[in-house]
C-alpha cells in the first residue's frame, strides 16, 4: 500500500501508544513511525503482529534527546506527530519527580522544538498532545471536568504534564503550529502495565496475591476501553480543529473498591474458583500520598461536535481484558521478571 501521510507516533511501545500503532497500520495507507526509548513501561512485545509491516518503523530514541529528533525528523520527515510517550505512572512521580519533568516536560518541549525547527511548511501538518484529565486535579461529589475547567495538577505527575500540555498550546499561540491537544480518563485494556490498579488487581489474583486497594477505596475514576480511546483520537485527529482541546470520558465511574470486587468475581468465574474467594485477597493499605478523590468527564464537546461514543461497555470491557490477561500469561510473565520485582516490593514494603 502506497502510503500518503507520515505519522511520528512517540511511546508506541507502551500501552495506550501500541494500540494506536496498530490502529493507525491497519487502518490507514500510512507510513507509522513509533519512536521509543523502551523504559520498564515499552515492549516490543506489544507489537509482535505487526513487525514486519511495510509500513511501519520502529526508532529507538529518547525524546530527551534533540539531536536524536533532528536525525529521526531529517530522514522521516512527519506530516503528523502523535505524541504518547511518557512517564505515566502517579505513584512513580511521588518517588521520582524529576524523572517526569526531564521526559513529560522536557522531553515534550525538545518535540516542539523540533516540529518547529523541520516544518518550514505548516499545511498538512498536526501536533497531536496525549494527555490527561488529571491536570484539572480533583472533583468532589458532584461536577464533571470539561474543556473550560481551570487547571490545578496535583501530583508530580499531573504536574508535569499540565505544564506539557501549556507548551504544546504556546506553540500554537505564538509559532502557529497546528496543535490538538486531548485529555482522557482511565484507560484499560490488553497491554497495560501491571503497576496500574486493573493489571495488578487481575495479577495478584491469579497468584493469590493480596490486592492492596489505596485508602478506603472510595476514590472514584471514570474508566475507558483503550480501543475507545483510540478511535476518539482517530477522529479528533482527522476531523478536529487545530488550536483546540477535546476531553475524552468513559462515561463510567466507579468506586476503586466497587472495580475491585467486580474484577474479584469475573475472575472467580473465569478460574473456576467459589465465589468471593479472590474478594478475601482485598486489603485496605495506606493511602497514596495527595491522593485525588475522583475524576469524572464532561465529553459531550467531543459527542456533539465529532459523534463520538465511546462502545466498550464496562461489563464487556472488563471481561475482555481479563479474558486477555489469562491468555497471555508469558506477556505477564515477562513484563513482571526483573526489575518489576523490586519496584513492587518497594511500592507496597511501607503500606
Ligand atoms: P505507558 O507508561 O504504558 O507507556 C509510555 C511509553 O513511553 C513507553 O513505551 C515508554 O518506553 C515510552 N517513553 C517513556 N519515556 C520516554 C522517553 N524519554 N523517550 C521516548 N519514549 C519514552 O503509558 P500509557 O499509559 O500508554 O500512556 C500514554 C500516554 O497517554 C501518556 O502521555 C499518558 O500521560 C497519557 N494518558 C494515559 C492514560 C492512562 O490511563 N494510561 C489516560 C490519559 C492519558
Ligand atoms: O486519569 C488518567 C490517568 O489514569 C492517567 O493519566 C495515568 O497515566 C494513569 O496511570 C491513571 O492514573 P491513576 O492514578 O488514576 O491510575 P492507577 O491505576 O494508578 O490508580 C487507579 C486508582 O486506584 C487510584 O485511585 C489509585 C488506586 N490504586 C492504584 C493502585 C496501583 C489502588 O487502590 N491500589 C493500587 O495498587
Amino acid at each position: 500500500m502506497k502510503s500518503d501521510k507520515t505519522i511520528l507516533i512517540t511511546g508506541g511501545a507502551g500501552f495506550i501508544g501500541s494500540h494506536a500503532v496498530r490502529h493507525f497500520i491497519n487502518k490507514y495507507p500510512y507510513r507509522i513511525v513509533n519512536l521509543d526509548a523502551l523504559t520498564y513501561a515499552g515492549n516490543l512485545n506489544n507489537l509482535k503482529d505487526i513487525q514486519g509491516h511495510p509500513n511501519y518503523h520502529f526508532e529507538k530514541a529518547d525524546i530527551r534527546d534533540r539531536d536524536a529528533l533532528d536525525r529521526i525528523f531529517n530522514f522521516y520527515k512527519p506530516d503528523w506527530i502523535m505524541h504518547f510517550a511518557a512517564e505515566s505512572h502517579v505513584d512513580r512521580s511521588i518517588m521520582d519527580p524529576l524523572a517526569f519533568i526531564e521526559t513529560n516536560v522536557l522531553g515534550t518541549a525538545n518535540l516542539l522544538l523540533a516540529a518547529r525547527k523541520h516544518w518550514q511548511e505548516l499545511q498538512g501538518k498536526l501536533f497531536y498532545h496525549v494527555s490527561t484529565d488529571e491536570v484539572f486535579g480533583s472533583l468532589g461529589a458532584e461536577g464533571y471536568f470539561s474543556e473550560d475547567t481551570p487547571y490545578d495538577p496535583r501530583s508530580p505527575y499531573s504536574a508535569s504534564k499540565a505544564s506539557s500540555d501549556h507548551f504544546v498550546r504556546a506553540y500554537h499561540h505564538t509559532y502557529h503550529i497546528p496543535v490538538i491537544v486531548s485529555n482522557c480518563s482511565n484507560n484499560y485494556g490488553p497491554y497495560q502495565f501491571p503497576e496500574k490498579l486493573i493489571p495488578v488487581v487481575i495479577q495478584n489474583i491469579l497468584n493469590e496475591k493480596p490486592i492492596p486497594v489505596y485508602g478506603d477505596g472510595t476514590n472514584i475514576r471514570d474508566w475507558l476501553y483503550v480501543q475507545d480511546h483510540i478511535d476518539a483520537i482517530d477522529l479528533i485527529a482527522h476531523r478536529g480543529k487545530t488550536g483546540e482541546t477535546y476531553l475524552i470520558g468513559g462515561h463510567n465511574e466507579l468506586r476503586n473498591i466497587d472495580l475491585v470486587r467486580l474484577l474479584c468475581n469475573i475472575m472467580d468465574h473465569k478460574l473456576g474458583r467459589t465465589k468471593g474467594h479472590s474478594e478475601n485477597l482485598i486489603r485496605f493499605v495506606k493511602d497514596r500520598p495527595g491522593h485525588d478523590q475522583r475524576y469524572a468527564i464532561d465529553a459531550s464537546k467531543l459527542e456533539k461536535n465529532l459523534g463520538w461514543l465511546p462502545m466498550i461497555k464496562p461489563e464487556i470491557g472488563l471481561e475482555m481484558t481479563v479474558d486477555w490477561y489469562l491468555k497471555e500469561k508469558e506477556w505477564l510473565a515477562g513484563v513482571t521478571s526483573g526489575a518489576y520485582q523490586a519496584y513492587y516490593e518497594q511500592q507496597y514494603q511501607n503500606r
